[in-house]
Parts: structure tokens; sequence; C-alpha cells
């Protein structure tokens, strides 16, 4: 196995145009949450026995997480229409895998495969696509390589890199530098194999869906609150994961776009079925509520162990915002499309904290910026902020570079959709990676898109 393997191959590009029509309107249901989806196939192939998934998401990340798990031995079958069975190998299980295991353009996959393989005794190479090869993974060997992993191969903390697992796993105490669900995922699928308990002490709490998994799926895990936004999750090491059926609900960061077109389009009037409300992911919600957004909750319930509600949104008038920094963790992937509804409020809205962004699918933070630009919306970065400012309607009339990141060009598109002129991306072939059939659901609301 070599670590100089080919990268994950960069699929042709689609170009796509938005243009201004008839308001949206209609209901549709986005596909199931990609943070649950591959969750929900990693800890499935931890356990030993069957687990039924239903709702997957079957965008490309959670399918290159998919044949990740199966090149480590477990055994995933999709039955269809987002149902899956996984039989899994248990805690500590994985055999060393052939090949290079290639995570495409999933930063979470691979994370948190990081931190799995990290508990077993076995040797891997992890690789990806050209926007993955550029993000960091340093942050997540640091803690593995004191559980007892070693890095044998990686130019500087990037992939292609090759992970030695440990024979021995040490449980550990950590406390992530930055705000990062994958990197705490990573430690703790890494603390499973461990004797003893593993802590992460979060100073701000992010996503949650790990530790509700761990406790689903049997592992004894408790979390307490720390400091004014913080967390400490102990999980106790080695226990025998029991099989439990999975319901994935819809994804609030993919319903962010249908959700922000259906504000921006005048006379828009739609409805957005089952979306989790999950606190730790409603950041965005919250904001546009501060903005003056009509969002309706109907017919709340519980589906898969998470808050859900039909949304109905309705266009209106949006005013400026200022979003502060504590709540970028519950908001993390959704700061582009906030951003376009910036571009079209009354005032200057300014977005506080989004350090982390420079190191999304791409630099999301200058992406986002020039997304603007290019259409003609006045957007500056300043330190770590982004200041936007609104003026109505966009001129729009751009072309904008996407640089491999899914949520760029769904917001782009959305940007589009209500500008004065049309908005080209130069490729929405990524938009595949979480978003499957988005531009067929986009039509099906009654968006131009060609
Ligand atoms: C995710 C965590 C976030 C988010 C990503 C999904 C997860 O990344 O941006 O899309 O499922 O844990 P970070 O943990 O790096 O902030």
């Amino acid at each position: 196995m070599s670590a100089d393997a080919a990268p994950h191959p960069t699929p042709d590009p689609v170009p796509l145009t938005a243009c201004r029509g008839r308001p949206l309107a209609g209901r549709a249901r986005v596909p199931g949450d990609k943070s649950i989806s591959i969750r929900a196939l990693i800890f499935g192939a931890l356990t030993v026995g069957e687990t039924k998934i239903e709702g997957l998401l079957e965008g490309e990340d959670v399918l290159n997480t998919a044949q990740t798990l199966r090149a480590l031995g477990a055994s995933l079958d999709r039955l269809g229409g987002g149902r899956w069975l996984v039989r899994g190998v248990g805690v500590g299980g994985f055999a060393e895998p052939r090949g290079t295991l290639d995570f495409g353009n999933s930063g979470t996959g691979c994370r948190l495969m990081l931190g799995a393989v990290a508990g077993c005794p076995i040797t891997a190479t992890f690789d990806g696509d050209g926007s993955l090869r550029k993000r960091p993974m340093r942050r997540v060997l640091q803690p593995l390589e004191r559980i007892g992993a070693r890095t044998l191969a990686s130019a500087d903390g990037r992939l292609p890199l090759t992970l030695a697992g440990a024979r021995d796993p040490i449980p550990i105490v950590f406390e992530p530098p930055v705000p990062s669900a994958q990197l705490k995922s990573a430690v703790l699928l890494a603390g499973l194999a461990a004797p003893g308990s593993t802590t992460v002490i979060e100073r701000e709490a992010t996503r949650d869906h790990t530790e509700k998994m761990l406790a689903h799926f049997g592992a004894d895990v408790r979390v307490t609150p720390e400091g004014p936004h913080g967390r400490r999750i102990t999980l106790a090491g080695q226990p025998e994961l029991v099989p439990a059926p999975v319901v994935v609900p819809a994804d609030p960061s993919s319903a962010a776009f249908p959700l922000v077109a259906g504000l921006l389009v005048p006379g828009s009037d739609i409805i957005l079925e089952g979306v989790m409300l999950n606190p730790l992911r409603a950041g965005l919600i919250a904001t546009l509520a501060e903005m003056g957004a009509s969002i309706e909750k109907l017919a709340l319930r519980n589906e898969g162990g998470e808050e859900v509600a039909d949304l109905r949104v309705r266009a209106g008038a949006l005013r400026a915002v200022e979003v502060p920094p504590e709540r970028a963790p519950s908001m993390i992937d959704e700061y582009p499309v906030l951003a376009v509804a910036a571009a079209y409020a009354e005032g200057t809205t300014v977005m506080r904290g989004l350090k982390e962004l420079r190191v999304k699918e791409s630099d999301r933070l200058a992406a986002t910026a020039d997304l603007l630009r290019v259409n003609g919306v006045k957007a500056e970065i300043a330190g770590d902020d982004l200041v936007v400012r609104g003026a109505g309607r966009p001129a729009g009339g751009g072309l904008v570079a996407t640089h491999m990141d899914h949520r760029i060009a769904m917001s782009a598109v959305v940007l589009g959709l209500a500008s004065e002129r049309p908005v080209k991306i130069d490729d929405g072939s990524f938009i595949a990676t979480s978003f499957p059939g988005f531009v067929e659901l986009m039509r099906g609301l009654g968006a131009e898109l060609s």
C-alpha cells in the first residue's frame, strides 16, 4: 500500500444557471442528514449484528464512507429508497484494508474513520479528492497519537496519509483546540477501543450526534454542562455495541437552501417536510427569525430521537442582523446561504468568528465573499468576520467559482433565483456530495434552473 495513490477522480464540471422566475410553491422533503447518515453507517459497522437504517442520505460523501467500511470488513447492503442493512464487525474488529480508503470530498467521513481505525491494530491509508487533500488532518492526528496510533506517512498533516492503529489504545482526556464535532467524534470513536474512560471537554458545544448515537447503540456515555457554552463527554471504553435501528431525519443544512430561496423569491410560500430541529444545528433558523423571516414550525414531532417539524416558509422583507461568534457551531455550514439572505436584507449584516470556515470544503469565508462580490453585492472580510451590505435585490449576472464546494454551489444558485440578472456557477457536480436531487427538488418548487 502506498501513500501516493492517485487522488479521487474529479467529475466533469456541470455548469448551472439560476434565473429569477415565478414564486416558489409546494411541498418538498430534503434528503437525510449527512452527519447522522455517516455516523449510522460507522456505528452500525462497530456493532456485533445487523443494523437497519431508514432515510439514509445516498450522497457521495455517505457512499464513499460506506465503501471504506466494506474495505475494512463490514457488510453494507442497500435495500433501496434510503433503506440500508449494516452487518458490523464489533469495536476494534476492522480488518486491514487491501487498498487506499478513498473518502472523496468528505471531511466528516475521513476524520471520523481516522478515529475508528486508530483504535484497531491495523494500518490503513486515507485519501480523498483535491478539496479534501487540502484540509488539515493534524488536529485529529494529534489526539489519536496520544491514544497510541502512529502516523506513518503524511505530507504536512494532510492526505494522503497512512495511520497505524493502536495495539493497546490508551484512554485520554482531550480538550479540542477548535470547536469541531468531527474532532470530538474521532476521539470518542478511538476511545471505544480503549479500556477505562475517554473524556472530551468542549468549550463550545458542537453537534451531538455522536454522543446520541453512542447511547443509542448501548455505550455508557455521560454528557454534563461545562462552563457557559460547553460540555464534558465521558465514554466508558470497550463496550459491546448492540445493533439498533436508525431513522435519519431530513438534513437542516440541506433544507437551508430551499428555505432561504423561499424567503427571497417574492410571493413564495413553501413547506419543507420533517426538518430536524436539533438545537445544536438550529442557528440558521434562529438567525433568520431575528431578521424577520416568516418560518412556521408545523406538526412538531419526534423522528429517530430528534425533534422535527414541517417548516412553512413565506417570502418577505429581511433586516440585517449581527450574528455572535458563539452561534457559529450551531450553523457552521449555513453561513454561505445566510450571507446570500443578508445580501437581500435591509442594512449591514455582520457574522462574527468565522475562522473555521477557512478550512471547510473550500476557504468558505473567501468563496462566500467572492460569490457575493461577483454579483454586485458589497461584502468584506474583517479578520474572522464577514460583513455584507444588503441592498434589496442584488444585480446578479456573475459567474461563481465553486471550488469543489457543494454549499458554495447551492448558495450561488439561491442568490440567482431572485437577483436582477441570472447567476451562473462553474460546477454543480459537487452538489451530489450532500444533496443529490437538489436541482430537481428546486425545479419542483418552481425554480428556473438550467
Ligand atoms: C460535521 C461537523 C462540522 C460540519 C460538517 C459536518 C459532523 O465540521 O462542518 O459539515 O458531521 O461532525 P467540524 O466538526 O470540522 O466543524
